[in-house]
């Protein structure tokens, strides 16, 4: 099956063009203006984006999360994520408690397989280290997860000591994979938490209080610092303020290979969502917590000065009425997490390009382009090129909607921008040569997606690299 793409502005990291693009089978075969009319489908793009579909790389399909599971499982979460043209996911697989690195990959394998719509892969939270660990995740590398989630927060949860984050990092050295650290001061915070419940401070806003941004900054600053002991790269995810950001800025400007994301709900949304009457803040609990506003303006900066590499979503939804109420009379309790695997492509969009701070280009490179490389699927995913799988989206930037839970396919029953209105919808969104959603239709299969064997770490041409060992 040939699909000739005709008449759009053709949109990579590098370059905007007036061309045609001529896919074959799963792959795009040619790029070009004025390519023969010969396929067997020609849809016209006239005034529209030609954009690679989007990669996000940091969601939580059914994580088991205090005491529930996050409300999309890979049927609907991809479904989702392909109706707002996001074609790749990376999902973070979890390691259950005693148990092997393996043991947890094999059921997130088991999630996936016959569900999902779109292209997969996955990373791996790890939750102890041990020899025996050390030496899974050798093979973990070779076997295309390469790279692992460790967590400074959460203690008695997820959390490991500096000791034992040191091991890992040190290991990553030897085997090319990738820490992925979850910073916050996990102990500071929990003692925090314990004051405020024992002050009768029980609602969702002092989620907020309790996990203030120096504690993130801390523990960026710490995390970096045992990495460059180390001789490693690192990658700071959801980085949700200004003390996060000052450090990994701070660290890039001495040549340290530190890498971060944030995600939209850091840019749009702030602590005084947390703040909303009666229980509704609890759909915005998260970790790390909103921001007050005042951050919002430097993550932007941040996006513009590549100090933040890329942008994920952390897309670990819990319905409000079912879930979050875990946590009422009780803040702790509420179920970390938002929705957004729908909405990163528009939202970033309408806040970067339509409000003039970015290039549609550094829009795809944030969106598609630098998470692809950063996590071994580059060029297969993230830029449209011979040879690179034909995952497509057509993106009519003049589209004026509004988002709604009403709306959304993502399973949840609220939306974290409930009627907010932007400029712009992905109308056609193609996997492999495949049409996914086309003229507000889904046409995608389930189980058609493919789990992706990912490369190997490097540091993406033009980043920083020094990683000599400091010992
Ligand atoms: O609140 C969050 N971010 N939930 C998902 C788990 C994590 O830490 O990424
Ligand atoms: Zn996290
Ligand atoms: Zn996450």
């Amino acid at each position: 099956m040939k699909t000739l793409i005709v008449n759009g502005t053709v949109v990579t990291a590098n370059d905007e063009l007036q061309a045609d693009v001529l896919v074959d089978g799963e792959r795009v075969v040619a790029i070009g203006l004025g390519l023969p009319r010969q396929a067997d489908r020609v849809i016209d793009a006239t005034g529209r984006y030609v954009m690679p579909g989007a990669v996000d790389v940091h969601t939580h399909m059914e994580l088991p999360f205090g005491g529930t599971f996050a409300s999309d499982d890979f049927a609907t979460g991809t479904a989702a994520a392909a109706w707002g043209g996001t074609t790749t996911i990376v999902d973070f697989a979890v390691q259950s408690f005693g148990q092997s690195l393996h043991a947890g990959l094999e059921q997130w394998h088991k999630k996936a397989e016959g569900k999902a719509h779109i292209d997969y892969g996955f990373h791996m939270i790890v939750r102890e280290i041990n020899d025996s660990i050390l030496q899974e995740m050798d093979q973990l590398v070779n076997e295309g997860v390469p790279s692992f989630k460790l967590f400074m927060a959460y203690p008695g949860v997820f959390m490991l000591d500096d000791g034992a984050i040191f091991k890992a990092m040190s290991r990553t050295a030897d085997n090319g994979g990738l820490v992925m650290m979850h910073a916050e001061n996990g102990g500071a915070i929990d003692v925090l938490v314990q004051r405020f419940l024992a002050e009768g401070k029980r609602d969702p806003i002092n989620h907020g209080l309790t996990r203030p941004a120096s504690m993130e900054g801390e523990a960026t600053h710490r995390a970096i610092a045992l990495a460059e002991l180390a001789g490693v790269a690192v990658y700071i995810v959801h980085l949700s303020s200004k003390d996060a950001l000052d450090a990994v800025r701070a660290a890039r400007d001495q040549g340290a290979p530190a890498f971060a994301e944030t995600c939209p709900q850091y840019l749009y949304l702030s602590l005084d969502d947390l703040a909303r009457p009666g229980f509704e803040g609890a759909k915005y609990v998260c970790s790390p917590p909103l921001r007050p506003q005042r951050h919002q303006e430097d993550l932007w900066t941040g996006l513009v000065q590549n100090d933040l590499q890329l942008v994920a979503t952390d897309h670990c939804p819990f319905d409000y009425k079912d879930q979050k109420v875990l946590g009422k009379g009780d803040f702790s309790k509420i179920p970390n997490g938002l929705p957004g695997v729908e909405d990163r492509f528009s939202l970033i969009f309408h806040g970067g390009v339509n409000s003039g701070r970015i290039s549609p280009s550094r829009f795809v490179e944030l969106v598609a382009t630098a998470p692809a490389k950063m996590f071994g699927l580059y060029p297969r995913k993230g830029t449209i090129a011979p040879g690179s799988d034909a995952d497509l989206v057509i993106f009519n930037p003049n589209v004026e909607r509004t988002l709604s839970a009403r709306t959304h396919h993502m399973r949840v029953d609220y939306s974290c921008y409930e009627g907010m209105t932007l400029r712009g919808l992905p109308e056609v969104v193609m996997q492999r040569g495949n049409i996914l959603v086309e003229k507000g239709v889904f046409l995608g299969r389930k189980g058609s997606g493919q789990f992706l064997k990912r490369s190997r770490f490097h540091v993406p041409a033009g980043e920083p690299a020094r990683a000599e060992a400091a010992v």
